[in-house]
């Protein structure tokens, strides 16, 4: 579900290409959960009741929790907050076949202490060749099932549409709603179990992990939905959301 074609020999390794981060310097990262603590995705704080992830991470509200301030998810640093969701909201047109709307908000109980990342204005473009920065637990082996392992983070340069969609490339499945990132000599990437989780451009959530080709494929950059599409989606939710409670 996560990446479509993430063969094993391409997808042993986690973020492809990285280097693990100052432990605890990316705080907004959050590690979607089954609630037998199988990290299924990763997600992004963007205040201190609201996740943004990717909407093929929703594997319902009864099976999910929400870890926010890990690093290691096999240590325990005590920093962790362990939350379950109260409501999901994937996006209304999310199409599963295209890829198309690949974007969740969950609300969350109150977190005690967060950092918070920031998003894009709606239509805010973000030039090619742009360095952005991807991170991402996942997973070390598709095969033997989930190994949990310390964050991981890499760089990447923002992809042209026109290249991303070319008959050489993702040859016409790239919509308005995404955009791509990645080295043509390949190499670095975004993997399997990295999904929802944030591509940070300019201090912002510009991207959310969603799809991809194998990984680090020279021909295939990764495809991450285009959050300053959605910015007013997000803010109307969650605004929608309190006057609907205000009101019941
Ligand atoms: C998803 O997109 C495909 C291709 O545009 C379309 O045929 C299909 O009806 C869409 N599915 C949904 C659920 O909207
Ligand atoms: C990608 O190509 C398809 C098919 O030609 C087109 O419908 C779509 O709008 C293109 N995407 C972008 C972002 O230009």
């Amino acid at each position: 579900v996560l990446f479509v074609s993430c063969g094993l020999l391409l997808c042993q390794e986690r973020i492809v290409g990285g280097y693990a981060p100052v432990p605890h310097s990316i705080r907004y990262i959050v590690s979607i959960q089954t609630t037998e603590r199988q990290h299924v995705c990763g997600g992004s704080l963007i205040n201190k009741y609201w996740v943004i992830t990717a909407a093929h991470c929703n594997i319902g509200l009864d099976r999910m929790m929400i870890v926010a301030g890990d690093y290691s998810l096999t240590i325990y640093e005590g920093t962790e907050q362990e939350i379950l969701p109260q409501h999901l909201v994937p996006h209304p047109e999310y199409n599963k076949t295209t890829n198309n709307n690949d974007i969740m908000l969950i609300k969350v109980r109150k977190l005690s202490y967060v950092s918070v990342a920031l998003l894009p204005r709606q239509g805010a473009p973000i030039a090619e060749g742009r360095m952005c920065r991807v991170s991402g637990w996942g997973y070390t082996s598709p095969n033997t099932g989930l190994i949990p392992a310390t964050l991981r983070t890499v760089k990447l340069p923002i992809v042209s549409a026109r290249n991303c969609n070319s008959s050489e490339s993702f040859d016409g499945g790239i919509t308005d709603n995404m955009i791509c990132a990645g080295y043509s000599t390949g190499g670095k990437d975004a993997c399997k179990g990295d999904s929802g989780g944030p591509l940070v451009c300019e201090g912002r959530v510009y991207g959310v992990v969603s799809w991809g080709k194998g990984c680090a494929d020279a021909q295939f950059p990764g495809v991450y939905t285009a959050v300053s599409k959605y910015r007013m989606w997000i803010d109307d939710t969650i605004f929608n959301y309190y006057s609907k409670c205000k009101k019941d």
